[in-house]
């Protein structure tokens, strides 16, 4: 059995802020605060990607959207991240789903169109492809070629067994954004204060916290008898390893 260390849950005492609001109050340049971020356009910024996704969504979303920036960027400055890193997630966090509401038919042409082999359980659940798909949209439309913001965007539904630290926390932002049900995020807030009082540089447990995230969401598609993607499986062995092998290290 997982052992998690529970410390305390750390969700976010407020609701986010009017998306607006957040679009202005995060002028960040992609300079990230003097360096040059490879792959990102001079000039792009956290409000111009917000003000990019906003027509592409419903007002809803947005909100979301915007719920998943608020966390995605608390987690960054925990978990130690660089101005340029925190900026990349900031970018991911408001792209991440730019074609969460395209159908799926739609999906699954464009990512054909890419060049992408489709598996059989991605063709019978195009929205499976809204990650993929964005990152491409991203890339073509706003110039973004930078690979750690467009894996994230990418990995943000089903995960990776090579997500970067910024893909980790897009994934674990867009669980832990305030409106999704208190059952699934506390779990998830609690295995991520596994850092607390070791002394670490992060203050928080990325792969703890995506262990669980991926347990929860396995134990809800068998209950809801949905199809379960194999990488969702073979992403949550990964980091099951990953926190076994770290709870022998500390025993
Ligand atoms: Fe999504
Ligand atoms: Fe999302």
């Amino acid at each position: 059995m997982k052992k998690t260390k529970v410390v305390k849950v750390m969700a976010p005492k407020k609701k986010a802020a009017p998306a607006k609001a957040k679009a202005k109050a995060k002028p960040e340049t992609a300079k990230g605060k003097g360096k040059i971020i490879k792959g990102v356009p001079a000039g792009m910024t956290l409000a111009k990607a917000a003000k990019w996704a906003a027509p592409r969504i419903s007002k809803k979303r947005f909100q979301h959207v915007t719920g998943v920036v608020e966390v995605g960027l608390k987690l960054a400055k925990l978990a130690k991240l660089s101005p340029a890193d925190r900026l990349l997630v900031g970018l991911a966090c408001w792209l991440h789903d730019s074609c969460k509401e395209m159908k799926d038919y739609e999906l699954i042409e464009k990512a054909r169109a890419a060049g992408m082999k489709l598996t059989e359980i991605e063709k019978n659940n195009g929205h499976l492809l809204h990650g993929p798909v964005a990152a491409l949209i991203v890339r073509k439309e706003l110039k973004i070629s930078n690979k750690t913001v467009l894996n994230a965007i990418a990995e943000h539904t089903l995960g990776a067994t090579s997500m970067t630290e910024v893909s980790k926390l897009v994934f674990l932002a867009d669980c832990l954004e305030a409106s999704r049900p208190t059952d699934f995020t506390a779990p998830i807030w609690e295995a991520l204060a596994a850092n607390k009082n070791t002394g670490l540089k992060s203050k928080i447990n990325l792969d703890n916290a995506l262990l669980v995230a991926c347990d929860l969401s396995l134990a809800h598609l068998l209950e809801a008898r949905r199809p379960i993607h194999p990488k969702t499986v073979d992403v949550r062995n990964h980091f099951l390893g990953i926190v076994r092998a770290a709870e022998k290290l500390g025993s």
